[in-house]
């Protein structure tokens, strides 16, 4: 990959509209801010910093790593092609919004539905949910001759998951005997939990999710990889774009770290009561990205304790919006609803199709306007058209801007928010890895499927105050 090329691949951060010259004094920040919170900004860039590649920032490293797990992605990809038309990841949370988002921002946007002679690669399904109409919908168009499964869960503990296991599997022993586990690919802990024995007694390939990597930073580890491979995303791109955008956000210099400005951006947002914050991409393509965006933030900060056991009740609520869609649905209350809101706003600068607006209304001005541009033209004025309507109003936003939308600069924005969010974690002084919140839920699920070990949290469910028909209608 030339330099020159990288350099003209790289994502743009703008945050005028952050900024009291553009959102006035009380709203926006000033250079003061960024001198007043001087030592906040070290303190999170050295931990961060300190701690990359040990306990759960193993993530950090995955750029470098993966040398031989990624040839064995592409060969194994390679081998799902030759024999498979469908590829269905079995997952939820981490293992399930990155590949969904790579796939909607790598692949054709009509990708499974485009004839095979066109699509060269298998479909892409991800399964993450358990709901019945769901799966018996899936196994209505599947041909489990020529589909490919891969089920992903780190702990190998997660209901949904395994659940989902244990209804293909069976399919797949009733029909294919012996040969079914070459229909079954698991990705798990090496070490720990049940996925990990499972695929060893049924002999099924197995790629292994690293320790330091939690679920909603695995998309750059197998659990990303091996489906986006094999819909034939260039993988090695896609790490490089990651390697290309750590290089930037290793800058100790607040100005030139975009990672690290958008996280104190959202930190000394959230302190002036900007308790939701918006992820509004201006592209089909990264629809999904705001999906997994919305996990990596709102599981990553949402804590109620701090590292120092003080009740914070930290984080911010992430909202998925699409533009220009949700400007038809969402921005009446971004301009002017209550100033609680950070819009982030992903503009592509070029697009991979080129549609141009017909002409043909010569006789009525109003729409005639539209003639002679392109929709490209057209879906960009109206993401700065947002940008300036939301300016005006007072409104904090920035852009981040794709220069195209590929591997390298996916890679890019993925590895961005990341880092980002390992910032706003250490500036927020809590936790970023664990989901004691989510574990309470999926333990909760545990007790009332009758699970040994779940005998107390089965007993206090069953003390909790019982509903009032009063309450019901
Ligand atoms: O980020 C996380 O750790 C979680 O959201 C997990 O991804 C999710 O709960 C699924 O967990 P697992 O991969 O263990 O099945």
């Amino acid at each position: 990959m030339k330099s020159e090329w990288s350099k003209s691949m790289q994502i743009k951060l703008d945050y005028n509209n952050m900024m009291a010259d553009f959102i006035g004094e009380d709203q926006g920040f000033t250079n003061k801010d960024f001198v007043i919170n001087k030592k906040l900004v070290e303190k999170a860039f050295n931990e961060v910093k300190n701690n990359r590649g040990t306990g759960m920032m193993g993530w950090t490293e995955l750029p470098y790593n993966q040398k031989e797990i990624v040839a064995d992605i592409i060969a194994t990809a390679k081998q799902i092609k030759k024999k498979f038309d469908n590829f269905v990841v079995l997952g939820i949370g981490g293992s399930a919004l990155g590949p969904i988002a790579v796939f909607q921002a790598l692949c054709h946007l009509r990708h499974n539905e485009l004839p095979k002679s066109k699509r060269k690669f298998p479909k892409l399904y991800v399964e993450d949910n358990v709901d019945p109409e769901r799966m018996a919908a899936l196994l209505d168009v599947l041909d489990l001759n020529k589909t490919c499964f891969n089920v992903v869960t780190k702990s190998g503990a997660t209901s949904e998951t395994m659940a989902q296991y244990l209804i293909i599997m069976d399919i797949l022993k009733k029909k294919f005997g012996d040969k079914a586990k070459e229909h079954m690919i698991a990705t798990t802990s090496e070490h720990k939990g049940n996925l990990i024995k499972i695929a060893k007694d049924e002999g099924l390939k197995t790629f292994y999710i690293p320790d330091g990597v939690g679920g909603r930073f695995s998309e750059l580890c197998p659990v990303g990889l091996l489906p986006a491979a094999v819909v034939g995303v260039d993988i090695k791109a896609l790490l490089k774009g990651a390697a290309y955008m750590d290089k930037l956000c290793k800058s100790k210099d607040l100005k030139k770290n975009p990672a690290l400005m958008c996280a104190l951006l959202e930190v000394l947002a959230m302190n002036k009561g900007k308790n939701i914050s918006v992820m509004m991409p201006y592209s089909d393509g990264l629809k999904y990205i705001a999906d997994w965006y919305c996990q990596l933030w709102g599981e990553s900060l949402g804590k109620s304790v701090d590292n120092d056991g003080n009740l914070v009740y930290a984080g911010q609520t992430p909202v998925k919006a699409l533009g220009v869609t949700d400007q038809h649905s969402q921005v009446q209350l971004y301009r002017e609803g209550p100033f609680d809101k950070v819009v982030t706003i992903i503009g592509v600068e070029n697009f991979r199709s080129t549609v141009e607006i017909s002409a043909g209304c010569d006789s009525i001005p109003d729409v005639n306007f539209l003639c002679g541009h392109s929709m490209n033209e057209l879906i960009n004025a109206e993401r700065k058209a947002t940008e300036y309507a939301l300016t005006t109003a007072k409104r904090m936003n920035y852009t981040l801007l794709l220069p195209e939308i590929n591997a390298f600069t996916i890679g890019q924005l993925l590895f961005l928010f990341e880092m980002e969010t390992a910032y706003a974690g250490a500036m927020l002084n809590i936790d970023t890895y664990n989901q004691p919140g989510v574990e309470g839920g999926k333990n909760a699920t545990y007790a009332l499927f009758g699970r040994k070990g779940y005998e107390q949290t089965k007993k206090e469910m069953d003390n909790a105050p019982k509903k009032r028909q009063e309450y019901c209608i």
